[in-house]
């Protein structure tokens, strides 16, 4: 048996560009939303490794440079490609919908190693 995801909306794609991300809020806890080419990907924004907000990071390709000590990760695995960042980001499903970005809630996970 399988249930339709239920995605919900965080922005709209007008919100984010390929240079600034957008940092969105649920429950609480703040999500970067990149863009890369067409797609669009979601991470945790506060960095593994401390107090950085990812959105006020440095992106570069497909990769976001944390603004506190330039450490970096993957936008779109969520894993660390320099240091000091050695624990991956957690990363959600995305769909886009009538110019909104959406993200399925439940499907929020760390990429395994
Ligand atoms: S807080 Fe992000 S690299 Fe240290």
């Amino acid at each position: 048996m399988s249930e339709a995801a239920n995605y919900i909306e965080l922005c709209a794609v007008g919100d984010v560009s390929q240079d600034l991300p957008f940092k969105a809020q649920i429950d609480g806890t703040d999500l970067a939303v990149f863009q890369i080419g067409d797609a669009y990907y979601v991470t945790q924004d506060l960095c593994s490794h401390g107090p950085g907000s990812l959105c006020e990071g440095y992106v570069d390709g497909e990769e976001i440079e944390c603004p506190f000590h330039q450490g970096k990760f993957n936008i779109i695995t969520g894993k660390p490609t320099a240091p000091p960042c050695t624990e991956a980001l957690k990363i959600w499903n995305v769909a886009v919908k009538d110019n909104k970005i959406m993200i399925d809630p439940a499907s929020g996970h760390v990429a395994a190693a």
